[in-house]
């Protein structure tokens, strides 16, 4: 009940903005079709400048039909809640994380496994491949949106409070937070810590107060969302590559024409393209401001302990969703394509 009073809000919200903004200026009504895109990371964030980039592309080229506006920070709520809007046309696009996409189709499961990639070469690679993004950015369009492109987020690794992270069993009897999905939670109670599992938007204060123990995400998180304030250790485990996923909702999408259809793929196509430029300066200098200014220490434990207890859940996914298999022998083959290309797998090297 309380989420559909929130979604309601935004409804009400996003019609005020919209009189307001018409109304506004030189007294000329603005009649450009608004489109909207929420995400939940900061403005200055990788997320966010490709955005920002994909508004000025579109308003470029499209300028004189369409008004794109970026909302950053939850303005429209949690990824969660940022995904039903999608899906009913309230608002056009979004940014969800991989993982919460899992509880609207079950295809996204894949992406969420620990250790699915062997490196950062396999994982561009595998997402970069269309049999392998396809069939799963393809499959909620009868939910009402569809992927239109992915985002690099990096790897996610565990960081706490108080207590280094050396081996699984420093997990045990410590409350992590993890992302909203059943193979999250399923990997952390394999790992041997309590999963907690809440949105992205709660997890600072839930730190500050002790409610949790640690989380685990990639180095932005530590900056750009403060959590580096609070937690002192972060341990290069490595266990999943779990990209951000843009959204868009089915019904706007197709009632662009065939020249507009063009035009915004070459802008979703920019995005990816600006984000993974920008991504990694920003994970730099994200740890660099977390080791100095903050105080954290990053450690680089043996991943092969974490990967092996993790291993079993490969199985179990295939076994469950049998339908997965061949995309998921597809990304073995990328695997396997980075290691004989020579590629360190996982070592401290890749993670810095
Ligand atoms: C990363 C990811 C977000 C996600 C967040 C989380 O920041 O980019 O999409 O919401 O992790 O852990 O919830």
């Amino acid at each position: 009940m309380k989420r559909y009073c929130r979604i309601f809000s935004v409804i009400v919200l996003l019609g005020a903005l919209a009189s307001v903004i018409s109304g506004c200026g030189s007294g000329e009504e603005d009649r450009r079709q608004i489109i909207r895109i929420g995400h939940n990371q900061a403005t200055d964030h990788p997320t966010n400048i490709a955005l920002t980039a994909f508004e000025e592309y579109i308003e470029s080229r499209l300028g004189d039909k369409y008004n794109v506006e970026v909302y950053p920070s939850e303005l429209l709520g949690s990824q969660t809640d940022m995904v039903q809007l999608t899906q009913t046309g309230a608002i056009d696009f979004c940014v969800a994380s991989n993982s919460i996409l899992e509880t609207f189709s079950e295809n996204y499961t894949l992406f969420n496994l620990p250790y699915l990639f062997a490196s950062a070469e396999a994982y561009h690679a595998s997402m970069d491949d269309p049999e392998i993004v396809d069939p799963i950015f393809e499959s909620t369009t009868k939910a009402g949106f569809e992927t239109v492109t992915w985002i690099d987020a990096g790897t996610r690794n565990f960081y706490t409070v108080s207590a280094p992270i050396e081996t699984p069993a420093d997990l045990k009897g410590l409350k992590i937070r993890v992302q909203q999905s059943p193979t999250n939670v399923k990997m952390m109670s394999l790992l041997g810590g309590s999963a907690t599992p809440m949105g992205f938007g709660e997890v600072y204060t839930a730190l500050q107060s002790k409610v949790i123990d640690g989380a685990e995400n990639n180095e932005m998180a530590l900056t750009s969302n403060g959590h580096g304030d609070v937690c002192k250790y972060y341990s290069y485990d490595m266990h999943q590559m779990i990209p951000d996923i843009l959204i868009g909702n089915c019904a706007f999408l197709n009632s662009l024409t065939d020249e507009e259809r063009a035009v915004f793929e070459e802008g979703f196509q920019l995005i990816n393209r600006v984000e993974r430029e920008e991504w990694g300066k920003a994970v730099e200098a994200a740890k660099d401001k977390a080791e100095n200014e903050q105080g954290v220490t990053f450690l680089y434990p043996d991943t092969a302990l974490f990967q092996e207890i993790c291993e079993p859940m490969h199985m179990e996914m295939l076994e469950q969703y049998p339908v997965l298999k061949p995309v998921y022998d597809k990304i073995q083959e990328h695997n396997a394509a980075d290691a004989s290309a020579g590629k360190e797998v996982l070592t401290d090297e890749s993670a810095s």
